[in-house]
């Protein structure tokens, strides 16, 4: 696991969507797994300028981790919503290369099974963009998801419904499912790349590097992944025992290679 500590809020943004760009840039037909919530929306305003710059994302697949069940993708909290308000409108980017889970199925397990097939049939996802809940969720693998699992219906902690009730009128309103890839879809991607930032994040972030790998904080499955990135601000690093080693290795959040160490 790459432990990137940024000076700040808006260096660890920067960073995390300067990752993104070059993925593109290098292939644009890349599949990209994306995330949404908070943290994301200043990388989604980087990817949009990023695209008045002239980054074109007319050749990229993207497959989202969640949807709320019940939500159709008109519903202004639906994740199909967001997406579209966030980053997609006023791109080039193609509406048909864009998949979400349909929160509104008839059958959501069917639906689930349908999104997870898709994501195999396109040839996996190369960069998967991922956020971490104060519980330790990646995507909505809530704790003691199973580390096997694949997309699936789940429920909604109450930590996590109360956590997301800013986007809704009122808490009755806040759907109690999602389907979600499961922590293997996640753990597919060839790169995931998790950005955390803020003191409230910094309990999990530290289950995640520094915790054993447990289901009850989901997102340490990330430490089995052979590439996994996890950018964080000094606030969401706040808690980990080793964090001058992670600033030794990359220094400022700047990855230094042992080739560039040792020269001569
Ligand atoms: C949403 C998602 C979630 C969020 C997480 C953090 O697609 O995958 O795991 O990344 O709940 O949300 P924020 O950024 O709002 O704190």
């Amino acid at each position: 696991m790459k432990v990137l500590i940024l000076p700040d809020r808006a260096a660890a943004i920067a960073r995390v969507a300067e990752i993104i760009v070059a993925q593109v840039s290098c292939a644009p037909a890349s599949v990209l797994g994306l995330a949404t919530g908070g943290t994301m929306l200043p990388v989604y305003a980087h990817l949009r300028e990023a695209h008045r710059g002239g980054l074109s994302l007319a050749r990229i697949t993207s497959f989202n981790l969640d949807e709320y069940v019940g939500l159709p993708p008109d519903h202004p909290a639906s994740y199909h919503c967001y997406m579209r308000e966030n980053l997609f409108d006023g791109t080039d980017a193609d509406a048909a290369r864009i998949h979400l889970p349909r929160g509104d199925a008839p059958d959501p397990q069917q639906e689930a099974d349908r999104y997870e097939a898709k994501i195999e049939a396109v040839g996996g996802i190369d960069l998967q963009l991922l956020g971490i809940g104060r519980n330790g969720h990646i995507g909505f693998n809530e704790p003691t998801s199973s580390l096997g699992s694949r997309t699936r219906v789940k429920t909604l902690t109450e930590d996590t419904r109360m956590a997301n009730l800013r986007f809704f009128d009122d808490e009755a309103q806040v759907p109690q499912f999602a389907i979600t890839m499961g922590i293997q879809t996640i753990l597919s991607a060839r790169h995931c790349l998790l950005l955390a930032t803020g003191r409230k994040k910094a309990a999990a972030v530290r289950g995640m590097v520094e915790g054993p790998v447990s289901a009850f904080c989901p997102a340490s499955a990330l430490q089995m992944h052979p590439r996994a990135t996890v950018v964080l601000d000094p606030d969401a690093a706040e808690a980990l025992t080793l964090r001058n080693y992670y600033d030794h290795i990359h220094p400022g959040g700047r990855s230094r290679l042992y080739s560039e160490l040792h020269r001569g």
